[in-house]
C-alpha cells in the first residue's frame, strides 16, 4: 500500500516517534514508544463527532466515515432510534463507534463531551426533531431542541477549538421555488412549519457565528428527499408509529402493516398530477458528508461558510415512485388518490451542478435499486422472507 505520501517523523528524546500520513482518506497517527526494547504502537484516526449518529442518515454516515478511516464518536439521546443500531454499524464496518447518550440541549453534558474527547477534528450535526406535523403542534419543543443544540455545540466548538462543522439542512428552506431546478443561489422562502423554520434559523446561526469567528468553518448540506437503506439491510429508516414520509409508508403497506397508501393529490400542475420530489439514496447522501468533512479538514473550502444541495437532479412524481416500486420489487401496492396534504409543495428538485463540480460528489444509485434496498430493509425488520 502506498502510505509514503506525507510522512513526518518527530523524535522526542528517542523515546517517542510520531508518524502520520494520509492513505486514501485514512488519516492516521502512529505512536511508537520504545520501552526497554519493546515497541508499543498506537494508531489514531481523525475523530469526527456525529450528533444524531444512531438516526437514519446519521447511522449511514457513520458507516461511510468508518469505511474511509475516520474514528467516530456518536452522541444521540435515542429519542427516535435505538442502541441496536450501534451493533449493526459494528456488523457492517467491524468497528464499534464510541457512544454517548444524552440530549444536546444539556450544556453541562456537551461541555463534558468536549473535555472527554479533546481530539475531535470536526462535527457532523444531525441531531434534531424532524416531524413536520408535530412541530406545528409543539413549536417550542422544536425551537428549544433544534436551536439550543446547535448553539451549545457552536459555543463549545469556540471554547475547545474545534474548527469544523457540517450541518444537516433541508431543501425545505426553499419552500415552493419559482424556478426549477433549485440552485444554491435560489432564494429561501418563509418556512411552512416550525420544523422547516428551525432549519432556516440554524443555517443563519451557523453563518453568523462563522462570520464572527475566523477560526470556524462550516458546510450546510441541503438534503432533498433521502430514501432507501444500506445494501446489507442492517441499518435503515425506522419511523416510530405511522410513517409520515412516502417511502416508509410504501414499504409498510407492501409488508401488510398498512391497508393502503394514500397518494396525496393528483391535481398538481405536473405530468401525472401527483407531486414531484428529488429522491436521493441515503448511502449516496452519507458519502457526501465524508466528502464535506474531507473538504474542511484539507482546507479545500472556498469560503468559511458554504452551502451545497444534495439531490439527484431528477424530479420524480409520487405515482412514478409507486410504479417504480412495483416494477423493481414485483410487489403490487394497494393505493388510492386522496386530497392533497396541507403544507405540501407541488414540485421541487435539485440543480446538482455545484455539488458535482465543486464538491466532486454525485449521486450514483438508481431509483430502482434504492427502492429495492428500502424493501429489503422493511422485509428484514418484519421478518419477511
Ligand atoms: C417532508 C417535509 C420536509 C422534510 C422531509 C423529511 C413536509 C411539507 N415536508 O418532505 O420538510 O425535510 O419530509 O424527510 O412535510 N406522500 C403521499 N402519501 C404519503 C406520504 C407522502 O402521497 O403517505 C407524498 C407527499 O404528499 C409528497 C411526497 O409523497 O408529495 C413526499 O412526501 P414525504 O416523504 O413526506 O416528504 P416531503 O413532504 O417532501
Amino acid at each position: 500500500m502506498n502510505v509514503a505520501q506525507n510522512i513526518v517523523f518527530n523524535t522526542v528524546d528517542n523515546l517517542l516517534i510520531t508518524c502520520y500520513w494520509k492513505y486514501k482518506n485514512e488519516w492516521c497517527f502512529l505512536f511508537y514508544i520504545f520501552v526497554g526494547g519493546i515497541v508499543i504502537t498506537f494508531k489514531m484516526n481523525k475523530q469526527i463527532l456525529v450528533t444524531g449518529g444512531t438516526g437514519y442518515i446519521g447511522s449511514h454516515t457513520v458507516v461511510e466515515l468508518i469505511n474511509e478511516g475516520y474514528e467516530t464518536i456518536i452522541v444521540d439521546d435515542l429519542s427516535n432510534s435505538s442502541a441496536e443500531v450501534l451493533e449493526n454499524i459494528q456488523k457492517i464496518t467491524g468497528t464499534m463507534p464510541a457512544f454517548e447518550q444524552f440530549n444536546l440541549t444539556d450544556k453541562v453534558k456537551v461541555e463534558e463531551l468536549f473535555v472527554k474527547y479533546p481530539n475531535i477534528e470536526a462535527i457532523i450535526h444531525f441531531a434534531a426533531s424532524k416531524a413536520v406535523g408535530e412541530s406545528v403542534q409543539k413549536p417550542l419543543l422544536y425551537y428549544q431542541n433544534n436551536l439550543v443544540s446547535l448553539i451549545n455545540l457552536l459555543e463549545c466548538q469556540i471554547k475547545y477549538g474545534v474548527a469544523n462543522i457540517v450541518f444537516s439542512s433541508s431543501c425545505t428552506v426553499y419552500g415552493q421555488p419559482n424556478i426549477l431546478p433549485v440552485t444554491e443561489l435560489t432564494p429561501r422562502k418563509d418556512a411552512e412549519s416550525p420544523y422547516g423554520n428551525t432549519k432556516r434559523v440554524n443555517e443563519d446561526i451557523l453563518k453568523d457565528t462563522i462570520a464572527a469567528n475566523s477560526k470556524l468553518k462550516g458546510i450546510a448540506l441541503r438534503y432533498f428527499n433521502p430514501v432507501g437503506a444500506h445494501p446489507t439491510a442492517l441499518i435503515g429508516e425506522l419511523p416510530l408509529g405511522v410513517p409520515q414520509n412516502l417511502v416508509p409508508f410504501i414499504t409498510q403497506t407492501a409488508a401488510g402493516l398498512r391497508d393502503e397508501l394514500k397518494v396525496f393529490g393528483d391535481k398538481y400542475d405536473t405530468p401525472d398530477g401527483s407531486a414531484i420530489r428529488d429522491y436521493i439514496n441515503v448511502v449516496d447522501l452519507a458519502k457526501a458528508h465524508v466528502v464535506a468533512i474531507d473538504r474542511l479538514l484539507s482546507g479545500k473550502n472556498k469560503a468559511n461558510y458554504e452551502i451545497f444541495n444534495l439531490g439527484t437532479g431528477n424530479g420524480v412524481s409520487v405515482l412514478e415512485i409507486v410504479n417504480s416500486f412495483e416494477k423493481s420489487t414485483g410487489v403490487k401496492l394497494n393505493y388510492k388518490i386522496v386530497d392533497k396534504r396541507v403544507g405540501d409543495i407541488e414540485k421541487i428538485w435539485a440543480d446538482t451542478t455545484y455539488a458535482n463540480e465543486e464538491l466532486g460528489w454525485k449521486s450514483e444509485t438508481s431509483l430502482e435499486d434504492t427502492l429495492l434496498s428500502a424493501w429489503k430493509w422493511e422485509k428484514k425488520v418484519r421478518g419477511i422472507k
